[in-house]
């Protein structure tokens, strides 16, 4: 599949006058955007009270910017609801994992289980695909589903929601008491109706309790989307989207994207390094104008994952790129010149349709007054305008076609909550979590110049690549294991996978053949190999299998089966940087020793090459500037289109 990737912009028109709406729009389409995303936040300026609808605003923005040949994604205004309504049911308010409800006055302001705001959800985003549904060109469902901890709730409605998925689950109380192992204290329940919400009990609840809370509430975030799908596809054939978070865990993102089109993301990468990475202070500073080098990264190949989830292609989208200074990490840099533009090309090369930048015009007023637009809050242009007009030339006359990649990572959301509810150790103060393994491996293999796919756990067939990763997977589904067996090529399975049950038990063995006599993480007593150590996590196993390296002690910390590369720890950086290069040799994954801050992806015969360092590089015998992007053609891959000049 071939598409021409395109650049777009948020914007709220009724921030400003509608004297600017016209001049706005010429000034989007003269600087080469196509997209507009409107309307998620404007609940209380289209209903002011309740059924008393005023849409006729929203009808003259949208058709002036169609005017202009811009196309429109419309946002259903879920995330923000007004005071009115929160006063018609004062009960929808979510409440923390300490028991206090929180308040109004920001947005998000919503349990996914409060029935009455779900009714309300549907009533809005019925009047908005009837209104709308053949004018737009896309849609978008709420905003950031679990941006701000909005997934888990703690209220009576939550809890009545919980016990009767539960019951869904289990069907009988003895049949759960038995699967969560409740003979342990005394914890037998009688009905599902004694059943509390695991935030509030005196030490910890069962791990095996806060699984199904976390799978519950996962759940409700996606039968809430689906019921806002359901309802614009009655009215309207356009592709329906949501924009996802940076590192947000609580909801399993793969079930959302199967009932969406389009996958979106928010890239903030300045403001993800200083709040969401774990990183020493030195990384931070290194990076604090051009934002970590492979987080974003990551995400763009989640996010691709999540797009293909519908079956109908590898849709995604940037829909909210960082243009300038953020106002909500603890400290905002400015980014480096050219890397607004860098990090649009990153995103094109892992195959993004649109990068659409968050947002038009510096608002001077309310929570994001210190927030950058692509025009300041004079309305003149920003020092980003000519960047975004460099890079809609670039891309004007561009076809990328996506393709697989030979190495694949799985991403498994219920492992993100198995090692939440029962982490065990930690890595230099964070505990240990299944994102942060991950991440690890991620960075380590695109260190030496490799490009992706992330899988779902729900893979049955991992086609004709090379090697696939299983970083620290909770439990075996029988479909994953079906893929593994069925693989011709590497399986690398990172520690912990396997470990346990669906139910939260301990599973017997690591791996048919490798049988785990115990764990221990640490601090400092780190088990060391040749070349490096583990850090924080180790099981210890007897096995049959051939031990491909042991620890300095005599411990099997590589095993192999065949393909199926068994890591018994979390290989240091040193370490992991000289078994992946390992791995890939085995798997004849070919590598490129980089130069550090030097990143590289492969897209449809092109190969994008970015420094997110501070200095001049050399690369291939030619100097290579901070955030400098370089486009090599590969003949000897797969390209039809030739690469636009840059
Ligand atoms: C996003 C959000 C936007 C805006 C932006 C500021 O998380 O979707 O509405 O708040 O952050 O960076």
């Amino acid at each position: 599949m071939t598409h021409r990737p395109s650049l777009g912009v948020c914007y709220y028109p009724e921030h400003w006058p509608e004297e600017r709406w016209a001049e706005d729009a010429r000034q989007m389409a003269e600087l080469g955007l196509r997209w507009v995303r409107v309307g998620e936040f404007a609940w209380n300026r289209v209903e002011p009270r309740e059924g008393d609808y005023d849409f006729v605003w929203l009808h003259r923005a949208i058709d002036g910017l169609r005017a202009q040949g811009l196309a429109v994604v419309l946002g259903t205004p879920t995330a923000t609801p007004p005071r009115w309504l929160v006063d018609k049911h004062p009960d929808m308010i979510p409440v923390g994992r300490d028991g206090q409800p929180r308040t109004f006055g920001s947005r998000r302001h919503y349990s996914h289980s409060h029935a009455g705001y779900r009714a309300e959800c549907r009533r809005i985003t019925e009047k908005f695909a009837s209104e709308f549904g053949g004018k737009v060109q896309a849609w978008q469902t709420d905003n950031e589903y679990g941006c701000h901890d909005t997934v888990r709730s703690y209220g009576p409605h939550d809890l009545t929601a919980f016990r009767l998925w539960l019951s869904e689950r289990y069907e009988t109380i003895e049949a759960l008491n038995d699967r969560w192992g409740n003979i342990f204290w005394s914890m037998t329940y009688d009905r599902f109706e004694q059943i509390a919400l695991p935030n509030q009990t005196v030490t910890e609840a069962n791990p095996a309790h806060w699984q199904d809370y976390y799978r519950f509430a996962s759940d409700q975030v996606v039968s809430f989307n689906r019921e806002q799908v359901d309802i614009i596809r009655a009215y309207s054939d356009a592709p329906i989207s949501h924009n996802y978070m940076g590192r947000v865990l609580e909801f399993d993102h793969f079930s959302v994207g199967a009932d969406l089109e389009i996958a979106t993301w928010d890239s903030y990468p300045l403001g993800f390094l200083e709040d969401r990475i774990p990183a020493t202070p030195e990384h931070k500073v290194a990076h604090a104008r051009q934002g970590d080098p492979d987080f974003q990264a990551l995400h763009h190949d989640l996010y691709r994952a999540v797009g293909s989830m519908s079956g109908k292609g590898a849709r995604w989208w940037v829909m909210e790129q960082q243009p300038g200074p953020v106002n909500w990490a603890p400290v905002n840099p400015a980014p480096l010149p050219g890397m607004v533009r860098a990090w649009t090309w990153e995103a094109v090369a892992h195959g993004a349709e649109v990068v659409s930048y968050f947002r038009w015009r510096q608002l001077p007023f309310a929570q994001e007054q210190m927030h950058a637009g692509l025009l300041r809050p004079d309305g003149k242009p920003s020092a980003v305008w000519d960047e975004v007009a460099q890079v809609a030339r670039e891309l004007a006359e561009m076809d990328v076609a996506t393709e697989t990649a030979d190495v694949a990572i799985v991403f498994d959301y219920q492992s993100c909550w198995a090692w939440e509810a029962q982490p065990q150790g930690e890595i230099n103060g964070d505990a240990f979590s299944h994102f942060d393994v991950v991440m690890r491996y991620y960075r380590a293999l695109r260190k030496l110049g490799l490009s992706f796919d992330i899988l779902p756990p729900s893979t049955t067939d991992f086609g004709a690549r090379r090697l696939v990763i299983i970083p620290a997977l909770y439990a075996w589904t029988e479909s994953l294991r079906g893929a593994v067996d069925a693989f011709g090529g590497h399986v690398w399975l990172g520690p912990r996978t396997g470990a346990k049950t669906e139910d939260f038990a301990l599973s017997d063995a690591l791996w048919p053949g490798v049988t785990r006599s115990h764990v221990e993480t640490f601090r400092d007593t780190r088990p060391l190999l040749r070349g490096g150590a583990f850090e924080c996590w180790m099981d210890h196993v007897e096995t049959e299998h051939d031990v491909e390296e042991f620890t300095r002690d005599g411990a099997p910390a590589w095993v192999r089966d065949g393909k199926v590369h068994i890591c018994c720890g979390l290989p240091d950086e040193a370490l992991m940087t000289r078994w992946m290069t390992k791995i890939c040799a085995k798997a004849e994954v070919e590598t490129e020793a980089l130069p550090a801050s030097i990143r590289r992806r492969d897209l449809g015969g092109r190969r994008v090459y970015v420094n997110y360092g501070a200095q001049t590089v050399d690369l291939h015998g030619e100097p290579i500037a901070p955030a400098e992007v370089r486009l090599v053609h590969q003949p000897e891959m797969n390209a039809d289109n030739a690469p636009p000049t840059l």
